[in-house]
């Protein structure tokens, strides 16, 4: 018989470590009594780790992070009776709305992705609050200024090794390649490619632009990392020239202001710009908006393409408004489904040790504890023969 399904249905039965993760929480139940508040993209894949917390007995109070939340996804998870407080919005201001809204609930758990919902849980601790995990590079930057103050076990799962190469580095370097092609449908073949960042996702990034037979440049501020990425085979030029010479222009550092408006009259005559970053600050758009030298800018509105020109005549392109291009854009997928598979579990193996007091205060802002990354690893090998 036949009958419809959508892609949360595709990627709950793709995420087959969640599923069996889900499936030991409905019997030990870690987190019966408690409740988790999310700021995480709400996108299909995240689904898929919000059931499994649910199975585990979590009251979840939910928000996603500027830009890419999906409201198909949202609609999803208030029909299965989830709060959530959060929209589709670039605003800061409307995000921030909906962070201050989680954490009125007091969220015994919190699972953050940024940084966000613990910056504001710096100001404002609250009794009931354990810890809980931090999902990304950015968040972890920004929170351990603030390790002091919050003292409580914070996990990061991006320190974990799988997460560096099964998402990091594989995964974000494969979905950045298709957004490129998504956004533009144009070729790689040929083109020089700059990527500014040779961490754990510019070097997937530079090594799959190289696999669809681009020329690629690296850019990174550390000259050993730079090294590296020269031992690897790119071509390493100085920061101008890398950006004169690009046709292509990938931001993955973690950092603002990569490319800003001093770069105008650098950058190459049909130029593609695009940033992976978590923040949509490392390309300085809104300078590029407010500038002199430009002089128009057509909006593909339904293609989230802005085309710059510029006094001079040349003319560049930006993809998604400096925002992540793989959760931006038409029809954004975001990572592979295996990749959040096993980050995801991760996560969720991070939530259980600190709803179970497995980790103390001195846990605060550390990575994932080895024992857990050795579990899972286990777990999808032994799915994978
Ligand atoms: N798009 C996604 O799906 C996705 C997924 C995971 C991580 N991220 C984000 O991607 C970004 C990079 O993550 P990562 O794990 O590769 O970080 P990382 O810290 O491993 O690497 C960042 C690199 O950028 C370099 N760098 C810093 N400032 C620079 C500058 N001004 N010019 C050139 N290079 C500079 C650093 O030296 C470092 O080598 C972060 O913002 C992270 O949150 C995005």
């Amino acid at each position: 018989m036949e009958k419809p399904a959508t892609r949360i249905d595709w990627t709950a039965n793709s995420c087959r470590l969640l599923k069996a993760t889900a499936a030991e929480f409905e019997k030990t139940r870690p987190f019966a009594g408690l409740s988790i508040g999310t700021g995480i993209h709400l996108e299909p894949k995240t689904v898929a780790l919000l059931m499994t917390l649910r199975a585990g007995g979590a009251r979840l109070i939910c928000t996603g992070n500027l830009n890419s939340t999906q409201p198909v996804t949202v609609e999803f998870l208030r029909a299965q009776g989830i709060t959530v407080f959060a929209t589709q919005t670039t605003d800061p201001a409307a995000h921030a709305r909906s962070l201050e809204a989680v954490l009125a609930e007091k969220p015994d758990l919190l699972l953050d992705n940024g940084g966000d919902l613990f910056a504001i849980a710096a100001d404002r601790l609250y009794a009931n609050l354990l810890g809980g995990t931090e999902e990304t590079t950015s968040g972890r930057t920004r929170l351990l200024p603030m390790r002091e103050t919050l003292a409580m076990p914070i996990l990061v799962i991006n320190d974990s090794p799988i997460k560096q190469f099964a998402e990091n580095k594989h995964a974000v370097g494969q979905s950045l390649f298709e957004s490129y092609m998504r956004f533009t449908n144009r070729s790689t073949n040929g083109k020089r490619v700059t990527v500014f960042g040779y961490g754990a996702c510019g070097k997937g990034t530079a090594a799959c632009f190289r696999n669809a037979f681009s020329t690629v440049s690296v850019v990174d501020i550390d000259p050993v990392t730079s090294l590296e990425a020269h031992l690897d085979g790119f071509a390493t030029p100085l920061r101008e020239q890398a950006i004169r010479s690009a046709d292509v222009i990938a931001t993955v550092t973690g950092f603002p202001g990569i490319v800003t408006a001093a770069d105008l009259p650098l950058i190459k005559d049909g130029a593609v710009l695009m940033n992976g970053g978590h923040f949509p600050h490392e390309i300085d758009v809104a300078a590029f908006r407010s500038h002199s030298d430009v002089v128009d800018i057509d909006r593909y509105e339904a293609d989230f393409i802005d085309t710059f020109h510029l006094k001079d005549g040349r003319s560049f392109h930006v993809l998604g408004g400096g925002h992540m291009a793989n959760l931006a854009g038409p029809r954004p997928l975001g990572n592979s489904v295996e990749s959040m598979d096993i980050g995801f579990t991760l996560q969720a193996r991070c939530l259980e040790r600190v709803a179970k007091r497995g980790v103390g205060a001195e846990s605060c802002i550390v990575p994932v504890p080895a024992d857990i990354d050795a579990m899972v690893a286990s777990a999808y090998l032994d799915l994978a023969r």
